[in-house]
């Protein structure tokens, strides 16, 4: 099996279950025009946060790492008319080719981009009880994950689910040669949800048109 089958996989599936339209695909082309790197989630990808945050019926979502609005986008759909979405982001150029992709897509009254480094704006939602969030998508700089999580859980409520991205990296989380500080950001994100009471927690790896990666689940069980 190889990326070529994965893609035409991923293809197939997209050809029979909805995970595309013009706004989402106007949310990657103007990315990519903005010369921003296509690291947003895949088209299947957005389509399962999308369903996850539906299950669990997420009234206020939390997303670290905006990057073009694309997950963002996936995610406020999943929200109620009188819900909301706070989405932090470190770039002020990313912010910027959001906001528009979010406003063209009719969300902009759901929506809020936070400018800055998350670990600045993160303290700043506790402070001013912007918190607890029903659902966390944590897909900022991976150095910072278990950071992400800490702030998460302070910003959670028993029935919380905090999903991060990109937790496998093509099986090179357990290559211990490899001592990247993205890894190691992981790895500590997973000795802390290991040492950690309050969740509950899996991860899923995943194969499709963005590679072999993955993403790590955790539901809040205790307060
Ligand atoms: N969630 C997006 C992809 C995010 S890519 C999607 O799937 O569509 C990661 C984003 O995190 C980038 O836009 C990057 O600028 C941002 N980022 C990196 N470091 C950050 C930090 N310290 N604080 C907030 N955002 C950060
Ligand atoms: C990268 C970041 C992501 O969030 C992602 O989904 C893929 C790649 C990166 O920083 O390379
Ligand atoms: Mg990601």
């Amino acid at each position: 099996m190889s990326q070529e089958q994965w893609t035409l996989v991923d293809d197939y599936i997209s050809d029979h279950v909805s995970t595309s339209d013009p706004i989402l695909e106007h949310a990657l082309s103007s990315t990519q025009a903005a010369e921003i790197p296509s690291i947003n989630v895949s088209p299947t990808q957005g389509k399962y946060l999308h369903l996850l945050a539906k299950i669990s019926g997420a009234k206020k979502i939390l997303e670290i790492g905006t990057l073009g609005g694309y997950s963002t986008i996936w995610l406020a759909r999943a929200l109620p008319a009188d819900g909301s979405l706070i989405t932090l982001e470190f770039s002020p150029e990313h912010a910027d080719v959001a906001q528009s992709n979010i406003n063209n897509a009719g969300l902009s009254h759901l929506v809020e981009i936070k400018v800055g480094a998350a670990l600045d704006t993160l303290p700043k939602l506790v402070e001013n009880g912007s918190g607890p969030f029903d659902f966390i998508f944590i897909d900022a700089d991976k150095v910072n994950n278990a950071n992400y999580l800490s702030w998460a859980l302070k910003l959670s409520h028993v029935g919380t689910v905090i999903i991060c991205d990109n937790v496998i990296r093509g099986g090179h989380l357990v290559d211990e040669a490899n001592v990247s500080p993205d890894l190691i950001g992981t790895r500590e994100f997973f000795d802390a949800v290991a040492a950690e009471k309050r969740l509950s927690a899996t991860a899923l790896q995943t194969v499709g048109v963005k590679g072999y990666d993955g993403f790590a689940i955790a539901l809040v069980i205790a307060d």
